[in-house]
């Protein structure tokens, strides 16, 4: 499919979904998160395709939600015209293959809220993160509010909400925004190595731990052991239980097929 604000490309199992509006740093307009569901959806379709990874480039992940489309808004048209916004991060997040988000430059709002759908945030050196929305006055429309407390705990995430700061790579490390920081003209090379060591592991056992992760979260502790349970043991239903657990045996590496 041809999409005019991002760039699609698959390397070696890996899609990458590249944000591709630098002349307003990656503003997040209706068109890119209609672009951006299709697009997932799309490379979730290839059994190509294991990991995905968005990103914006080394310079800019994205700015947040384009605020001169949004400026004019009423409350109405907010309440009522869909949230592509949220229908396109509840894709992300709940994608059946594992989704890296690559951080160069700022990510902040809607950018910030889209890096926060993914399984795993590599940050790079001249990243910098926040949820500036307050200063607009309004808060985090993207999940920010949900998500953010759910990763980094509540004071983190207020603080960072209420005061609408940028925060360093370094930062977002120490606080748990971020899984790693690299530098910065190894960013897109480091995500597509994590990629890989993920792309090589059996794609139902990624699809059924990462549901068990997000699905867990929702729940108590106990629905969550007897949820894990269940996808614990649908997975000695598959060929890659036999082949990985054979490949032990036999000290050879797995060779899985995804079945
Ligand atoms: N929406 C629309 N355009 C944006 C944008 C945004 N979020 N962020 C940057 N741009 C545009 C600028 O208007 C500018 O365009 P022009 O050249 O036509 O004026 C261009 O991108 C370059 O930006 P700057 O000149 O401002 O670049 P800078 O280096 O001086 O500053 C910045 C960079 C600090 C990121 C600054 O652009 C900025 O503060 N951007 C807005 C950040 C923000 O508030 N994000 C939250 C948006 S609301 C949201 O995301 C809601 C939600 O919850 C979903």
């Amino acid at each position: 499919m041809a999409y005019e604000t991002i760039l699609v490309e698959i390397e070696d199992g890996i899609g990458i979904i590249t944000l591709n509006r630098p002349e307003v740093l990656n503003a997040l307009n209706s068109q890119v998160f209609k672009e951006l569901g299709e697009a997932v959806a799309e490379l979730n379709e290839n059994p190509e395709v294991r990991v995905l990874i968005i990103t914006g480039g080394e310079k800019v992940f994205a700015a947040g939600a384009d605020i001169k489309q949004m400026a004019n808004s009423t409350a109405v048209d907010i309440a009522t015209r869909g949230r592509p916004s949220m229908k396109t991060f509840n894709t992300i997040e709940n994608l059946p293959k594992p989704v890296i988000a690559a951080i160069g430059g700022y990510a902040l709002g809607g950018g910030c809220e889209l890096s926060l759908t993914a399984d795993v945030r590599i940050a790079a050196e001249n990243a910098q993160m926040g949820l500036p929305e307050i200063k607009l006055g309004i808060l985090p429309g993207g999940g920010g509010t949900q998500r953010l407390p759910r990763l980094i705990g509540a004071g983190k995430a207020k603080e960072l909400i209420f005061s609408g700061d940028f925060i360093s790579a370094e930062e977002a490390l120490q606080i748990g925004l971020v899984n790693k920081v690299v530098p910065t003209e190894e960013l897109m090379n480091e995500a597509k190595k994590m990629a890989k060591k993920f792309a090589s592991k059996g794609a139902v056992a990624l699809s059924l731990a990462k549901s068990c992760v997000n699905e867990g979260l929702k729940m108590d502790l106990e629905s969550g052991l007897q949820y894990e349970h269940k996808c614990f043991s649908i997975l000695f239903a598959t060929e890659d239980q036999k082949e990985g657990m054979q490949a032990f045996i036999e000290k050879r590496r797995p060779n899985f097929q995804g079945k």
